[in-house]
């Protein structure tokens, strides 16, 4: 575990950092170091924790996160398909996966898989500050569940953005429409806030994925997340419980949002803090197959 910690906090002066964030808004993150302890990784404002989400979301504190933005394994397909089924075989029909690494968490049926997230997600909402944001992808087949869930933990429902991905996406045979869209459920803490400095948001994006751009099997664009991460303010706190890759914390750095991220696997864990590296540095890495 390499427990990286390249930021020194200050708690009385104010400094303006590179990316624009400021060491009184790393007071977000400070007061989540305070319950969690020492992350897997932290760099200006951003910081990523290797466990397990239930186990880590219960010692959040209360009212620090300025939106949940994620993307949990989506325990997609028949049941007893599901269940057991690798991801590799799942996600990369022809199995070639191009040696991205396979990820746990994935075999939950419907019923468990509702009951499960709205347990993650009603300890975001804790952790949520009053009229935060909560933004969960998910597929067609789940959509429903995730809306139940997404209530069931305590954000309002207030409506669904669509991720377009292009005329490549998966078709499973002629006869079929493709599945070319991916769906994202969103709510907030109580009301909707009336922002003065940004939005509306578009609620439909059309961007494709760019292989280069992937670095988890079920990667999302890194453009796109620069546009999610948008309705956390600048210099404020997202939340990603599942972050993989650490795309959610990649787009956090180059739009000057901080973020915190938790995520099951190590491998992913340092995928994550190596493209958390590059963005700071100005850079995107770029994925590489094996
Ligand atoms: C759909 S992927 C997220 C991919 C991410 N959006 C990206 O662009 O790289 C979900 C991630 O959640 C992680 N995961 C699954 N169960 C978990 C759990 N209980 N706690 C923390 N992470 C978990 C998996 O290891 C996987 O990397």
């Amino acid at each position: 575990m390499r427990g990286h910690n390249t930021q020194c906090f200050c708690k009385r002066i104010v400094v303006i950092t590179g990316n624009g964030l400021t060491l009184g808004k790393y007071r977000q993150l400070e007061s989540v170091k305070l319950s969690l302890g020492k992350p897997y990784y932290e760099s200006n404002g951003i910081a990523i924790y290797n466990g397990d989400t239930l186990e880590l979301s219960s010692k959040l504190p209360a009212n620090v996160i300025d939106a949940l933005i994620t993307d949990p394994p989506y325990c997609s397909g028949a049941a007893g398909s599901a269940v057991g089924a690798d991801p590799t075989d799942k996600y990369c029909h022809n199995s070639n996966t191009l040696g991205r690494p396979s990820f746990g968490g994935d075999f939950r049926d419907q019923r468990s898989f509702k009951y499960w997230c709205s347990l993650w997600i009603g300890q975001a909402l804790r952790a949520c500050k009053d009229a935060a944001y909560g933004l969960v992808f998910t597929d067609w087949r789940q959509l429903a569940t995730v809306i139940d869930a997404l209530q069931a933990g305590g954000f309002c429902y207030k409506g669904l953005i669509s991720w377009d991905k292009g005329g490549g996406a998966r078709a499973p045979h002629k006869g079929y429409f493709r599945h070319q869209c991916e769906y994202i459920p969103w709510g907030s803490k109580g009301k909707v806030p009336k922002l003065k400095d940004r939005g509306p948001f578009p609620g439909s994006y059309s961007i494709g994925v760019k292989q280069v751009d992937k670095h988890h099997m079920t990667g999302k664009p890194t453009p796109l997340m620069q546009r999610l991460v948008q309705c956390v303010p600048a210099g404020g706190l997202a939340f990603d419980p599942f972050c993989g890759s650490g795309t959610t914390l990649v787009a956090s750095v180059l739009e000057g949002r901080g973020a915190i991220g938790f995520e099951a696997s190590e491998e992913y864990c340092e995928i994550a803090a190596r493209r958390i590296e590059a963005a700071q540095r100005g850079e995107l890495l770029r994925f590489q197959r094996e």
